[in-house]
């Protein structure tokens, strides 16, 4: 069902004392100000973290750092995930470079499809910061749709059918399409492609296809909000159900949490560092950006097993 905005969509700011929050849409999303990444106090980092759970995704404007200060920042939100994807930069193995050049002709880039990140794992990361130095001149947006709000607005008879379903993930589908899409490059989605001239995938990105099984209806870690833990990239099937009746399912609640009325998107520009909470909303990349460089570092916090 598509919906318009109603009395649930709250993304209004809070009053915080040490940082500015400025919502980006009705649905969710913040920008915040009066922070300067590099020196962060503990006063404002509590309001930060505050906001992330509130507007599921945060961002900084005009904030000039380097691999060092995007590590500690990170850092202050707990440990680092395992990364399903990527090696890191020298010196900060957990730095993720997203690199595309402006050559790269790839009929698909890393983070397109709506995704939350990495829900194959046993334990998915909980939040991923994403920080910009290089961005086209259009194009390359980020957006996100909130989960928890696609939750929320489902009616109880739909809520109570799907409580206890447990859906299976897998990197399966993402892998064969960078298998087909994407040239050899030396950056994640190009590894993935090499991976079609093996003759066995390595066990690591094995088990990835292996995948894991985790609730449908998540319960968030810190604050109790419940969100909808799906989508359609990773989300392969739903346990117990036959494959028609479980890729219906799928496809109707992946529709339902996409939509437009629960979303928010980001024009990039240089100096931008991103928080989203992969416990509450999912994201997409776009590739469409042709013969323009986009170069971003990413980093991931670990988050507990889904429950
Ligand atoms: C991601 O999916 O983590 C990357 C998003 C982006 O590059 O915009």
């Amino acid at each position: 069902m598509q919906l318009h905005p109603h009395g649930k969509f709250d993304n209004h700011p809070h009053p915080y004392r040490h940082i500015t929050a400025l919502p980006l849409a009705a649905a969710m999303g913040a920008e915040i100000r009066g922070v300067d990444i590099a020196h962060v106090t503990d006063a404002q980092f509590a309001e930060i973290e505050h906001a992330l759970f509130r507007h599921k995704m945060i961002y900084f404007c005009k904030q000039h750092i380097g691999h060092a200060e995007q590590h500690a920042f990170s850092r202050r939100f707990g440990t680092f995930a395992e990364d399903a994807y990527t090696e890191g930069v020298p010196g900060f193995r957990e730095v993720q470079p997203l690199i595309k050049e402006a050559d790269d002709r790839s009929a698909m880039v890393f983070g397109s499809g709506w995704h939350t990140d990495s829900p194959f794992l046993d334990e998915p990361p909980a939040i991923t910061m994403l920080r910009s130095v290089e961005t086209p001149p259009y194009g390359g947006d980020t957006m996100w749709a909130n989960a928890a709000l696609a939750w929320q607005m489902l009616d109880d008879n739909a809520r109570n059918g799907l409580v206890g379903l447990k859906v299976h993930f897998s990197i399966r589908d993402v892998l064969a399409s960078a298998q087909a899409n994407a040239e050899q490059r030396d950056s994640p989605i190009g590894k993935l492609a090499a991976t079609r001239e093996l003759p066995e995938l390595p066990e690591g990105l094995q088990k990835k296809v292996r995948g894991n099984t985790h609730p449908l209806v998540r319960t968030h870690a810190r604050t109790g909000e419940k969100s909808l833990y799906i989508d359609p990239s990773y989300g392969i099937g739903i346990e117990g159900l036959g494959e028609t009746e479980s890729a219906a399912l799928l496809k109707l609640l992946t529709n339902h949490l996409t939509q437009p009325a629960f979303t928010c998107r980001l024009r990039w520009q240089p100096g931008m560092v991103t928080l989203w909470d992969n416990r509450l909303c999912v994201h997409q990349a776009f590739n469409d950006y042709d013969g323009f460089r986009r170069e971003m570092y990413r980093t991931t916090i670990a988050g507990e097993k889904p429950r």
